[in-house]
């Protein structure tokens, strides 16, 4: 039976995965409103990651013997200044989700919890994945200064990208 105190992080780290889902998709949205579908293509596929990472918060919960309680999701922003400013934006937000991970392994690890210490390990290296994947299109949307000819091959590119379930 898990302990409570790593229980109620564990739902509040639910709950923050989803409002990532939910941000994702606005800004999934916001690109489609401008006329990148490429990068709402690329946003969307993001959208699916965060709903696969709160599933697998509480696939295990429930194999821990928790209670999964859903909260609501608070609202997302629906408008950015441009491709950079939602870039800026996200590399942000992983860097927010990544202080959370490392926020909830301090609490496994003083709660002497070695079965969450050893789960959260999976979160802790995909961060560090998330935060290298946006930092590389920051970098580039830098390069071209967000817009012109090269934004154009970028949504592109960012066409490509489907959602695969990460290796667990
Ligand atoms: Fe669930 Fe993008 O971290």
């Amino acid at each position: 039976m898990i302990n409570s105190k790593v229980e109620a992080a564990l739902n509040e780290q639910i709950n923050a995965e989803f409002w990532s889902a939910y941000l994702y998709l606005s800004m999934a949205n916001y690109f489609n409103s401008i006329g990148l579908s490429g990068f709402a293509n690329w946003m969307e596929v993001q959208f699916e990651e965060e709903v696969f990472h709160a599933r697998k918060f509480m696939s295990y919960l429930n194999e821990r013997g928790g209670r999964v309680l859903l909260k609501p999701i608070e609202e997302v922003q629906t408008e950015w200044e441009g491709t950079l400013n939602v870039f800026e934006d996200t590399l942000a937000h992983e860097e927010k989700v990544t202080s959370l991970v490392n926020n909830l392994m301090d609490i496994a690890i003083k709660e002497g919890d070695h079965a969450t210490k050893s789960f959260l390990q999976w979160f802790i290296d995909e961060q560090v994945e998330e935060e290298a994947n946006v930092s590389e299109i920051l970098d580039s949307l830098r390069l071209i200064n967000g817009e012109g000819h090269g934004l154009f091959m970028m949504d592109k590119e960012m066409k490509a990208r489907a959602f695969v379930a990460p290796a667990e």
